[in-house]
C-alpha cells in the first residue's frame, strides 16, 4: 500500500555531529539514530532525510523538494540566522516548510533570536529537544 505523506526532513550545517556536538545542547542522541525510530513511529509517512552544511545545497534541494514531498520539516540550523537565499527558496516553492529547533532558540544568544526562515514558514516548533522534529511530522498528519 502507497503510504499517505511524504515528508522530508532536511538538517542544516553541523547537526550531522548531533550526539557528539554540544551535548548539554543538544544531547547525546545522533540524527540518525533518531531518525530510525520516527520511521518506525511513522510507518504510515514516507519520510526522507537530508543533510548539508552547504547553504547551496540545501537551496537547491528545497527547490527540487517542490513537488515530490507533501510537507519539510527543516531545521537550518546556523543559516536560519544568516541566510536570505534559504529563506528566498522557501518563498518560491509552494511544498509548506516547518522550521524547527532543538534548542530554544530565544534562551541563548541574542544573534540566535532572528530568523530569516520564519517570516516564510507554515509554522515554528522549537525548545523540544529532538521531539520538536516529531511535533512538526504531527501537524503535518492533523492537516491531511
Ligand atoms: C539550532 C539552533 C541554531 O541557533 C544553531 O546554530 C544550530 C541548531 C537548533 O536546532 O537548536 O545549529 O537550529
Amino acid at each position: 500500500m502507497a503510504k499517505e505523506l511524504k515528508i522530508l526532513i532536511m538538517n542544516g550545517p553541523n547537526l550531522n555531529m548531533l550526539g557528539k556536538r554540544e551535548p548539554d545542547v543538544y544531547g547525546n542522541r545522533s540524527f540518525e539514530d533518531y531518525f530510525s525510530a520516527l520511521q518506525f513511529k511513522f510507518k504510515e509517512t514516507e519520510l526522507s532525510y537530508f543533510q548539508s552544511n552547504c547553504e547551496g545545497d540545501l537551496i537547491t534541494k528545497l527547490q527540487q523538494a517542490d513537488p515530490i514531498f507533501d510537507g519539510i520539516v527543516l531545521n537550518a540550523a546556523a543559516y536560519t540566522h544568516t541566510s536570505v537565499g534559504i529563506g528566498d527558496a522557501i518563498a518560491a516553492i509552494e511544498t509548506p516548510v516547518i522550521e524547527v529547533h532543538i534548542s530554544n532558540v530565544f534562551a541563548r544568544e541574542e544573534f540566535r533570536h532572528h530568523s530569516y526562515i520564519s517570516k516564510h514558514a507554515a509554522g515554528v516548533i522549537l525548545g523540544f529537544g529532538l521531539k520538536s522534529y516529531e511535533l512538526a511530522i504531527h501537524s503535518f498528519l492533523l492537516e491531511a
